[in-house]
């Protein structure tokens, strides 16, 4: 598979295990950039000109392939600069909602882009915001709905972790947190998610979601969001400026219809088209027989990994992806990851932009791998060596 990714075509001896904080490029994404600039550039929705149609022409298709690959209509696809601007544009959007005696809810196992906006728009409202606990032996978090009740307004969580790896169910806890409250806005950060698994959102429960392009094989710089119709009906615009608008007078200003009442400002349509095309080669390769066989990968990881001693946080049963944090006795992450690194091993040491789930684990950081389709054993082999390495020469 490396073929298909020029940066690990050119660079034959590196073993890319940071999939997580952002995954490599295909040719195809790389030359629909270029395709793009070179046969079709102009700012799109705007000039009535034959190239800015086409640039239109280009933007919608993209839309489309992206809603039909999650089973949802393409208006309910908002771009964005990636899930951080997402889930933001999101809690500034339904600020006018929370009244004082309202409570939020998120969990410690929030990467901060999932957790900050939510506890800073409980904070502007006065509201409450409530965090359910992570219980590594308990997997708690499958019952969020617990802590649901009559004011709960928001619920957002995670489709699956950047440090544990740890997968969701999604449906399942939805289904339970709209039982209890058939009000709550249910928000889920599927930056994780959208790499490791197939999903069908046509029956789904949750209100809104969002995505990054650069974690699933797409250009860095471009994400969107997934909003029910009928929740973004009731949204106001959080941007204001060039094409969100219907009307614009000294005295008032009506807005453009969805999903362009929430894309203020020209929006990279070349990104746009390279991860719609991504998708499609994704989807040609067969995008579940990649997902299995990460897996696969992902079980020899755990499995080498124990033989060393490893700590690994979490991966006791089914419901983990193909990343894993573990520690080892003695040796600083950070040091490690330098180690690594002289091994021409990529992989993440820090907090992730997670403290919360490191305070709850009582831990600094972690060092973590991230498997993608394009990894093998020799990349996890690297790996073990160079962790007996760190340990030999820093226990
Ligand atoms: C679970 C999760 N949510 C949100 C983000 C933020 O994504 P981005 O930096 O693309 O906005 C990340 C990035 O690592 C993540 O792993």
């Amino acid at each position: 598979m490396k073929k298909h990714f020029p940066l690990l075509k050119n660079q034959k001896n590196l073993s890319y295990l940071d999939n997580a904080a952002t995954t490599q490029k295909p040719k195809i994404c790389i030359d629909s950039i270029k395709e793009f600039y070179e046969t079709s550039n102009a700012n799109s929705h705007r000039g009535l000109y034959a190239l800015s149609l086409k640039a239109t022409k280009i933007h919608e298709w993209s839309r489309q392939y992206i809603s039909k690959y999650l089973h949802v209509k393409s208006e309910e696809i908002i771009f964005t600069k990636g899930t951080t601007e997402g889930l933001n544009m999101i809690a500034i959007a339904l600020e006018p909602i929370i009244k004082k005696s309202d409570n939020i809810i998120s969990t410690e196992l929030e990467h901060h882009a999932n957790f900050i906006p939510w506890q800073q728009l409980a904070k502007r409202k006065d509201a409450k915001f409530k965090v359910v606990k992570y219980n590594e032996e308990k997997q708690e978090l499958n019952n969020i709905s617990k802590l649901v009740d009559k004011n709960t307004k928001i619920v957002a969580f995670t489709g699956m972790s950047n440090v544990t790896g740890e997968i969701l169910n999604i449906e399942n806890i939805s289904k339970k947190i709209k039982l209890k409250n058939p009000k709550t806005i249910i928000i889920v950060d599927c930056a994780q998610l959208l790499a490791h698994k197939k999903l069908d959102l046509s029956k789904s429960n949750v209100d809104f979601m969002a995505f990054s392009a650069h974690k699933f094989y797409g250009p860095l710089g471009i994400g969107f969001v997934y909003g029910k119709y009928k929740q973004l009906e009731k949204l106001r615009p959080f941007l204001y400026g060039g094409n969100m608008i219907s009307k614009v007078s000294n005295k008032e200003s009506t807005w453009n219809s969805i999903p362009y009442k929430f894309e203020a400002g020209t929006i990279d349509t070349a990104n746009v088209y390279a991860f719609a095309k991504t998708i499609e080669w994704l989807e040609i390769k067969d995008v579940n027989k990649l997902f299995k066989k990460e897996e696969q990968l992902k079980k020899y990881a755990l499995k080498e990994l124990e033989k060393t001693g490893a700590k690994i946080i979490g991966h006791k049963n089914s419901n983990y992806g193909s990343v894993i944090s573990f520690s080892i006795k003695n040796i600083h992450p950070h040091d490690l990851a330098t180690i690594a690194d002289k091994h021409n091993v990529c992989l993440r040491a820090g907090h992730h932009c997670c403290q919360p789930l490191m305070d709850r684990l009582e831990i600094p950081g972690t060092t973590r791998i991230s498997i993608s389709f394009y990894n093998n054993k020799e990349d996890i082999n690297k790996l073990i060596k160079a962790i007996k390495d760190a340990k030999r020469l820093l226990e």
